[in-house]
């Protein structure tokens, strides 16, 4: 624009002194002189003409050169990922149209990688929240990705797996072989390891394949080419899971081992008498006995049984109300004493101080505990014995401890006799009327009261069994 407001100027100026040279070119009869006059002030014009047009062009194009090379390093930023906009241009045209469509780009490609970031930190946080082991293999075999809890199963660091060969990270070959096939093409695929020999962990593994659907037009039809890329690799850990199922397992096994041995018994004198021995004047009395003992025994598996399943599946109505201990160890002893003294026990109450605190329980599930720690005392200690029962109370806690000078527990057992169906030995146990339930009963209801049982104990001099309960606030 400016240079043609330039040259139109120009050309009226040069106009007007070629118009007035004419007119005196020809008054003067078109003299030599006057043509050669005529003939410099053209040559002169039309250089000044051709210095101003350079000129202006000169200046009109160093300003369109820096709007480019803006452009271009608004383009750089962008691409370096700065998306701060350009300042707007003034004026309309080609140039300040393009730099106005790549600010509107660079806002779009800034939201559309801000919601890329985010999509991606919330993936990552929730791949790190979990409690499975996730991992992706890439098509070489090698880890790219793990969270915590895969690198915690295999004792390392997320770092220190990342970018190695899964046959280095995972020592595994059943999952490896999995992970394999899944890269081969295979679908989604399921196993189970277990880890570790001391206290070994069982996991679930499942390998997924990743792969890619890269869009191929042949002729008017899409078809779609799955490419498998790499594998995801998830353990879920059901170490409890198959602990409780050999729990109920071996559960079922020692009830129907412990029910077998009276039904046999019954069974067995049961037709001795039918075949003759009810007219053995000397034996059937004693035959009927020990039918008589052994149902006494089935019933008392099936009580325990039937308590101990109740207190598991905690459908036991438990009526907490204030619990005076003193009287209730009392009461607990007094019952007991007739057992002691048929076993030559000596049975006392010791130390048991008056200002014992209050606890809030159910007196008659805290009786049960009490009789069975004291049966057990009985049961297990030789005559000439004693048993003795003391409580102490504070720190929020009262402990009641139930001591005998019996022929006490192993060390490697002591932890264990409180599961159901555990004893030192069980022969013996069955020969005094025990079920193996006593003691697992006993830590439930403790336990209920927010309480723990414990034993100390050594072979041949004799165990303590103390249980503790929070005092009522
Ligand atoms: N006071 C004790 N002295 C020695 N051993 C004990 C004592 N109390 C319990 N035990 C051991 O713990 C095992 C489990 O006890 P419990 O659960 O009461 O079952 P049981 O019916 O056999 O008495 C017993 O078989 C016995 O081996
Ligand atoms: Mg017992």
């Amino acid at each position: 624009m400016p240079l043609l407001a330039v040259l139109v100027s120009v050309d009226f100026f040069v106009g007007r002194a070629l118009r007035e040279d004419y007119i005196r070119a020809a008054n003067e009869h078109l003299s030599n002189t006057a043509l050669m006059h005529v003939r410099w002030n053209l040559l002169g014009v039309s250089f000044l003409i051709l210095l101003l047009g350079v000129a202006v062009s000169l200046l009109y194009s160093r300003r369109f050169a820096n709007r480019v090379a803006r452009l271009q390093e608004f383009s750089r930023r962008v691409a370096g990922g700065d998306f701060r906009p350009l300042p707007q241009e003034r004026g309309n045209d080609e140039l300040s149209d393009l730099a106005h469509i790549l600010n509107e780009t660079a806002v779009r490609m800034e939201a559309t990688i801000r919601s890329l970031t985010e999509e991606r930190n919330r993936s990552a946080a929730i791949l790190r929240s979990m409690a499975e082991g996730i991992a992706v293999v890439d098509a070489r075999e090698r880890v790219t990705f793990c969270n915590q809890a895969f690198s915690r199963i295999w004792n390392a660091r997320p770092a220190g797996i990342e970018d190695k060969p899964a046959i280095e990270v995972i020592r595994q070959t059943h999952v490896v072989e999995l992970i394999r096939q899944a890269l081969s093409g295979e679908e989604t695929l399921h196993g189970e390891i277990s880890l570790g020999t001391a206290q070994p962990r069982n996991f679930s593994v499942t390998v997924a394949p990743i792969r890619s659907f890269n869009g191929v037009i042949t002729g008017s039809e899409v078809q779609q080419k799955n490419e498998t890329f790499g594998a995801v690799v998830v353990l879920h850990e059901i170490t409890d899971l198959r602990r409780l199922e050999q729990v109920r397992k071996d559960f079922v096994a020692n009830v129907s081992h412990e029910l077998r041995t009276p039904l046999t018994a019954i069974q067995g004198f049961a037709e001795t008498l039918l075949t003759g021995a009810l007219e053995d004047q000397k034996n059937n009395r004693h035959f009927v006995e020990v039918i008589r003992n052994h149902a006494a025994r089935l019933s008392r598996l099936t009580d325990d049984l039937l308590k101990l399943s109740r207190i598991e599946a905690g459908k036991l109505d438990m009526d907490f109300q204030p619990v005076d201990l003193e009287a209730l160890i009392g009461a607990a002893v007094e019952s007991a004493r007739g057992a002691a003294s048929q076993k030559q026990l000596s049975l006392a109450v010791a130390d048991v101080p008056r200002n014992l605190p209050r606890i809030l329980g159910d007196a008659s599930l805290l009786r049960e505990v009490m009789r069975n720690l004291l049966d057990n005392a009985i049961q297990y200690t030789p005559a000439g014995g004693s048993i003795n029962v003391s409580a102490v109370g504070g720190k929020g806690l009262a402990v009641i401890t139930v001591a005998d000078t019996g022929i006490g527990i192993p060390q490697a057992d002591q932890a264990r006799i409180f599961e159901r169906f555990y004893r030192v030995d069980a022969a013996r146990s069955r020969e005094v009327g025990g079920t193996g339930l006593g003691l697992a009963i006993a830590k439930h209801i403790v336990e209920a009261h927010g309480g723990e049982i414990w034993v100390e104990s050594t072979v041949a001099e004799g165990s303590q069994f103390h249980f503790s309960l929070p005092v009522a606030a």
